[in-house]
């Protein structure tokens, strides 16, 4: 899988690049790569941004910046190529993500991300240059960088190979394996702390009740949440 991260500020992603499921994913063949908003602009002093028309507090992403960036990194006009290539604008108020959205996106080629600063973009680069809007969450970022890391990693930790245990990733909270639900709880040595024992059944070593017991208190937590994630 080949992601593209559109950004003002490139070597953030220095950082999320060395973890280690990132690493593992590289080396099985994804790659994720940076434009800088900034190295691209046709305007002077590096400018990318201007005041709103209309008025109103802070700057916005300049569509004639976003678009010299796009057509550099792809060579051809932005507009043609959401048809063929999903372009993301990260935005607060856009499609929530989600374990459903994450393996939607985990199942394309090709992913273009793009992060917005300041007020945010400029509405037209919304409208004519991307193919999807995606929140992570109701409240507001200072810039869609993290944002960005947060999709990688939902969506890279799909690939196969990413996770060293590859059954990790497929009993988890919210997997069509444990029918949307969160997952159960885990426990590890020391068999009693405090007085605080691990469940019995755990140390019992019989498979069956194991995954019936895991099973409930997964239906528990979903329960708990209002059945929210239950598919
Ligand atoms: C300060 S925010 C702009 C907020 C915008 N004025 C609003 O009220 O919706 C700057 C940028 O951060 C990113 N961002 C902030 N919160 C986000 C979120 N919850 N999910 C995805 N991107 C977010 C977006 O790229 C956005 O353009």
């Amino acid at each position: 899988m080949q992601i593209d991260v559109f950004t003002l500020f490139p070597s953030w992603f220095d950082w999320f690049r060395g973890q280690r499921h990132v690493v593992n994913a590289m080396a099985l063949g994804s790659a994720l790569e940076t434009v800088d908003y900034r190295a691209h602009t046709p305007l002077r002093a590096g400018q990318v941004d201007d005041t709103p028309f209309g008025g109103g507090a802070g700057m916005v992403l300049r569509v004639d910046v976003v678009e010299a960036a796009l057509r550099a990194g792809y060579g051809e006009d932005p507009v043609g190529l959401r048809k063929h290539r999903r372009v993301i604008a990260l935005t607060p108020g856009g499609r929530l993500l989600d374990d459903a959205l994450a393996t939607e996106l985990a199942a394309e080629e090709e992913l273009t991300l793009l992060c917005g600063r300041y007020e945010g973009f400029d509405e037209r680069i919304v409208e004519h240059f991307c193919s999807d809007q995606v929140s992570i969450g109701r409240y507001v970022l200072a810039g869609g960088e993290l944002a960005a890391m947060v999709v990688c990693d939902a969506v890279l930790r799909k690939l196969p190979g990413a996770l060293g245990h590859e059954d990790s990733a497929h009993e988890e909270s919210f997997s069509a394996a444990l029918e949307g639900a969160p997952e159960y709880p885990h426990y590890t040595r020391p068999a009693e702390w405090r007085g605080w024992p691990v469940p019995e059944v755990l140390l019992s070593g019989h498979h069956a009740r194991i995954r019936e017991w895991r099973r409930e208190r997964s239906r528990e937590r979903a329960e708990r949440r209002g059945g929210e994630s239950l598919s």
